[in-house]
């Protein structure tokens, strides 16, 4: 999949909306605490600006639901970014109104401006029309670069292309080459490792991967339900029942293809769903009542890393325990650290996959971790995303 990029677009003296996604997380003193999604921006937006382009940036921040509040404010997206791009951000005070217009039309070339967060306007995530036509006003050209929010059917991802010549920018384009090219072209073994908490939001990676791949691993909360579905006890860790025939027939699919399917052999639990709690490590076949499956065991990890040292490519999604509590996160910075030594190009997906491998501090040794959470488990789905199917081909 090859989209029409920024790169052809005449661009010097015009009006760009650039659609990014700026839904960036917030540590307790409400700051930025990841600035990952603006770094990864900058690259459209240096390039918007070095060639002359009027840059009129737009994201959404979180589910306002159409209601204008502090609380949601990009004001302080915009600070970052002013300090980023080393040149002021100004930022507009509505989204389509006067502000931003008189904002977006005082923009000389090489100018930068932000407009307040989308979903002030119900407008938005409804994918109005009449709201789409107002945003698209404020400019000539749109440049789509909001790769995590390419899932959505909004009016600034798909409505806002029915009145702009459109085009992608270079971090879409980047996760597009990555995830799509390990997924079409993979250097074997391909292994794919998939974790969380429940089987029923990776059934369709798995539908998707399971003739491509040549062996899954297992971890996370959704172990339960398979292990369960094999007949051990599973404690009071997280099971999905009503998806114990679903997690029989994942089984039953893959060893008909011959795809090996690895699950924990060992769990460390966690008598509550706490951090602080009382932990034990025991075999996946004698977890007792009382307690909880929170993150692999040791055992596990040496089996999985054993497996990953062998592997050409691997697509991550999903964590092997509740790796944001430092008592359950070993064995996804274990996993994490194994990747980092092989020579396996990995591909990671899911904002809490790439925070973990972040927090392991091997980042730096992946060949690619995603922006996206919902827009990139989609896309190892198989399916289409919105956002980037009204986007012109190349
Ligand atoms: C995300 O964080 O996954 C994207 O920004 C989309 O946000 P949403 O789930 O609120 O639509």
């Amino acid at each position: 999949m090859s989209k029409l990029s920024v790169q052809k677009a005449d661009v010097k003296g015009k009006k760009v909306l650039l659609r990014c996604d700026f839904n960036v997380p917030y540590d307790d003193e409400g700051n930025i605490s990841d600035t990952r999604r603006i770094d990864e921006s900058l690259k459209t937006i240096n390039y918007l600006i070095s060639n002359g382009a009027r840059v009129i940036m737009c994201s959404h921040f979180r589910r306002p639901d159409g209601v204008y509040s502090n609380e949601f404010s990009l004001k302080k997206v915009a600070k970052c970014l002013s300090e980023k791009l080393g040149k002021n951000v100004p930022i507009s005070s509505d989204v389509v109104g006067e502000s931003a217009q008189s904002l977006a039309s005082s923009l000389s070339d090489g100018d930068v401006c932000l407009l307040e967060n989308l979903r002030f306007e119900i407008g938005e995530q409804e994918n109005d029309i009449e709201f789409a036509k107002k945003l698209s006003s404020l400019a000539d050209l749109y440049v789509n670069d909001a790769f995590g929010t390419c899932h959505r059917v909004h009016a600034s991802i798909v409505g806002v292309p029915k009145f702009l010549k459109s085009y992608c920018g270079f971090l879409i384009q980047k996760e597009i080459q990555a995830i799509s090219g390990v997924i079409e072209n993979p250097i074997r073994p391909f292994i794919s490792i998939l974790g969380g908490a429940k089987v029923s939001d990776k059934i369709g990676v798995i539908a998707n991967l399971v003739d491509k791949v040549d062996a899954f691993v297992v971890g996370g909360g959704m172990t339960y339900t398979f292990m369960n579905a094999l007949g051990y006890q599973v404690g009071d860790s997280i099971c999905e029942t009503s998806k114990l025939s679903l997690a029989k027939d994942i089984l039953s699919l893959t060893k008909e293809k011959g795809v090996k399917l690895l699950l924990p052999v060992d769990s460390k639990l966690g008598k509550e769903y706490s951090p602080n709690t009382e932990t034990k490590i025991v075999d996946s076949d004698k977890i007792p009542n009382g307690w909880q499956g929170l993150d692999i065991g040791p055992k596990t990890i040496e089996l999985f890393s054993e497996e990953l040292k062998k592997a050409g490519s691997v697509l991550w999604n999903g964590t092997m325990g509740v790796s944001e509590w430092d008592a359950f996160s070993n064995g996804t910075f274990s996993l994490a650290r194994a990747l980092a030594k092989s020579n396996a190009k990995v591909v990671v997906g899911g904002g809490d996959t790439a925070a973990a491998v972040f927090r392991s501090g091997v980042a730096d040794k992946m060949y690619h971790i995603s922006t996206g959470g919902g827009s990139s488990l989609q896309f190892l789905e198989g399916k289409e995303l919105p956002g980037l199917s009204v986007l012109p081909d190349d």
